[in-house]
């Protein structure tokens, strides 16, 4: 209890170092538009920073200029992004609030105040929606002093959303009608290419709805800004002078006159923000060829502009569906605590950014409506393409928004293993060194974890199997799983000098962590085989397990009894044992209860300040799997304890980078990662 309350105190002082109402709390980097691995820009925080403090950016941390500046009664104040054009006073922000799916500032311009409302739909159930490239930012304004005011709104975005390169050349266009859209993208397109994270493909569209108030202009940065600062209005006039991205920055803008504003908030002007490219995938099949995939709402729409005319339209009911999305995940992670709805909040978008849903096309050109397979990118870490060991920790957001994703981010790798162009015995690593290029491994030289990925397909295919009462993969890949349990008999209760998914802490020889995941997966597989009505299989690998785990704990368990140990034999050494979350989630009960105990026990005993370091060779830990261990504490007060030190790291202020799921138990600085989807591990609780 001590414990719990003095982190609650110094929390409430971080909380109060912004000069806002944080709801629930000022995290390390606000998500504004974060749908896809190349739609994905977020508002630098550190110890706290205003909408108008800083530019937008990338998730590496590239600027992406997004300008807003709102006039009132002849005044321009600049409320987004740091344009710093002269004629323009600074809005003063009054309060952030996050949810799921939403970042909602309020900023003062004196009489009025703006609120702004950057929404980025999960849309979990419908893959079309999910699978649509595109933001949206909403402008409302409300008077604050009891008068009238007139009031117009503006925004803008530059072309560094379409590359990685700002000295490289762009072009752009405008179309006019019911919605106004400015396109622009790379003159010289590169398929599938990526200079530093951006893709190098495709073009960025930012829209608005027409009407009778609404002008827009393209051209030089300072002298658009300055024609809206000066006029309140845009001189519907296109720059066509096509140069590269840095060369007197072009900007794409639009402005809505508002009228008149009361005490009643005006109806919100709403802004879209996508980039797409097409085919936006290459997928290996067999016989080594590569197929291009496209994003699946291609499969409905004929042109990007039919696209948007369609995403503008559905803004209301997108909000209605955010706004009920985002309480039934509020009210189930409250359940646990404040805190740790607070955290998950945070993770929603994180997660979902990192995948994008596609569809083949068969030989008459028409969609493959049945190929649907989705892709994750393993942002920051590197830019692997469907990395097991990441998709297992980000695997419980899948499994409590809707199973069936899981489906389709497991079918690739299944489907690429069964062509046999994957030379080695266990599952691979990933589908392809470089997003988006999910070419495989036909050399067998991906970064070899064979432990970890044959227990962690196992796990992720059983549980699919379970939550979904679908047999297909079981089915349909039965050999495989079976070639995989095998490597995992032969190899998990000794497990050889190797690395886990935790590659930053080193190889190590009989890890404990290890040999759980792949008694876990013999299980699993136990179990699978049941289902098949494989009874033979089924007692074999439970007999195995049953021998295994006796001698398992013998090796692992310090000789006091208190805790096990990291690696066999090192009786200091202890590290989060989070592989048994698998045990809960499967319900496999392979491991007796009298182990949970003992863990739970021993975690409240080494926690530092900022949580339970990942193993004894570091300081560090991983949020992911700390909220994984806090899901299966068999102690409310212990549970909480790691959800509260999570918490206090994600709050503390320190960072400006998205959510970093790796950090120092010591002093809550966080290391090198950042924005990466593992952060779906954090709705563990929620997934049991
Ligand atoms: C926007 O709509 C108005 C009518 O509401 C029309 O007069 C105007 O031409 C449209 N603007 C553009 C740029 O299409
Ligand atoms: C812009 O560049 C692309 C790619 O080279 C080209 O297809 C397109 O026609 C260009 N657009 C304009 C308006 O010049
Ligand atoms: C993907 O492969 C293409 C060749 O097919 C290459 O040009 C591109 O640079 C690769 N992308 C990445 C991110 O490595
Ligand atoms: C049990 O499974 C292991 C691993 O696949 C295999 O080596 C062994 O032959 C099997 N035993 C029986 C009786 O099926
Ligand atoms: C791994 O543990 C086993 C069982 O305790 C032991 O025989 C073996 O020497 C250990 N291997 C290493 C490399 O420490
Ligand atoms: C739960 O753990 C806390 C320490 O974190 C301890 O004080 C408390 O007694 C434990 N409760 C039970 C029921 O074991």
């Amino acid at each position: 209890m001590g414990t719990k309350f003095l982190s609650l105190a110094t929390l409430a002082l971080s909380a109060s170092s912004v000069s806002w109402n944080a709801t629930p709390f000022n995290p390390p980097s606000v998500p504004l538009a974060v749908r896809t691995p190349y739609l994905s820009v977020w508002l630098p925080q550190g110890a706290g920073t205003a909408l108008n403090g800083a530019w937008p950016q990338f998730w590496t941390g590239s600027t992406l200029g997004w300008a807003g500046y709102i006039r009132v009664d002849g005044a321009t104040y600049t409320f987004l992004g740091d344009p710093a054009v002269p004629g323009a006073k600074s809005a003063v922000q009054k309060s952030l609030e996050f949810t799921s799916m939403q970042s909602i500032f309020v900023m003062t311009a004196g009489p009025v105040d703006i609120n702004v409302n950057f929404l980025s739909p999960v849309e979990p159930t419908d893959f079309l929606k999910q699978s649509i490239p595109f933001s949206y930012l909403a402008l409302s304004a409300v008077s604050n002093d009891g008068r009238s005011h007139t009031v117009s709104v503006y925004t803008d975005i530059s072309a560094e959303w379409v590359s990685g390169d700002d000295s490289l050349t762009v072009n752009w266009t405008t179309t006019t009608g019911n919605i106004l859209t400015h396109q622009v993208m790379l003159e010289n397109q590169e398929l599938y290419a990526e200079y530093n994270d951006h893709i190098q493909q495709g073009a960025a569209y930012y829209s608005t709805q027409n009407s009778s108030s609404v002008t827009y202009q393209t051209g030089q940065d300072a002298i658009v800004r300055a024609q809206f600062i000066k006029n309140g209005v845009l001189a519907n006039i296109e720059d066509i002078n096509f140069r590269a991205v840095n060369n007197d920055w072009p900007v794409f803008a639009f402005a809505h006159d508002l009228g008149t504003v009361s005490t009643t908030a005006s109806v919100p002007v709403i802004y879209t923000v996508g980039h797409v490219r097409d085919p936006a995938i290459q997928y290996i099949v067999a016989n080594d060829v590569y197929q291009p995939r496209s994003i699946y709402f291609w499969s409905a729409y004929s042109s990007v502009a039919d696209l948007i005319s369609d995403f503008v339209g559905d803004y209301s009911a997108a909000l209605g569906r955010a706004q009920a999305f985002d309480l039934k995940v509020q009210s189930d992670a409250s359940a646990i605590s404040s805190n740790y709805a607070a955290v998950v909040a945070l993770s929603v978008r994180q997660a979902f950014g990192a995948l994008e849903i596609t569809l083949s096309k068969k030989s008459d050109g028409s969609w493959n409506a049945d190929d649907i397979l989705i892709f994750l990118k393993e942002i920051s870490s590197d830019g692997n393409v469907n990395t097991v060991d990441v998709m297992m920790p980000a695997w419980p957001i899948l499994l409590y928004t809707n199973p069936p994703l899981g489906r389709y981010l497991l079918l690739g790798l299944l489907e690429y293993q069964a062509t046999g162009q994957y030379p080695n015995a266990w599952a691979a690593h990933d589908l392809g060194k470089s997003y988006p290029n999910a070419t495989g491994h036909n050399a067998g030289n991906d970064e070899a974890m064979p432990l970890e990925e044959c227990g962690n397909m196992l796990i992720m295919v059983l549980s699919y199997t379970q939550k979904s009462y679908d047999m297909s993969l079981i089915t349909q890949y039965t050999d495989l799983l079976n070639q995989w349990t095998g490597y995992i008999v032969a190899e998990a209760l000794i497990p050889a000098n190797q690395i886990s998914t935790d590659d930053f802490a080193g190889a190590l020889a009989n890890q404990t962590n290890l040999a759980i995941n792949g008694v876990i997966g013999i299980q699993a597989m136990s179990t699978i085989s049941g289902i098949l009505g494989d009874t033979v299989n089924q007692q074999n690998y439970s007999s195995i397990v049953q021998r295994y785990v006796p001698q398992l704990l013998d090796y692992a368990t310090s000789s006091d009894g208190l805790h096990l140990t990291l690696n066999y034999g090192h009786e200091d050494s202890w590290g989060l044992s989070y592989n048994l979350y698998a045990d809960k989630l499967l319900g496999t009960n392979v491991f007796p209860e009298s182990v949970y105990d003992m863990q739970t026990a021993w975690y409240a005993t080494v926690i530092n300040t900022y949580g339970v370091p990942l193993d004894t060779r570091h300081t560090y830990t991983k949020s992911d799997w700390e909220l994984w261990t806090a899901a299966i504490m068999t102690n409310t007060t212990t549970r909480d304890l790691f959800i509260d030190s999570v918490y206090k790291y994600a709050a503390d202020g320190e960072s400006n980078k998205p959510l970093g799921d790796w950090y120092d138990t010591l002093d809550g600085t966080v290391h090198g990662f950042r924005a990466r989807p593992v952060v779906g591990g954090h709705l563990a609780l929620l997934a049991l």
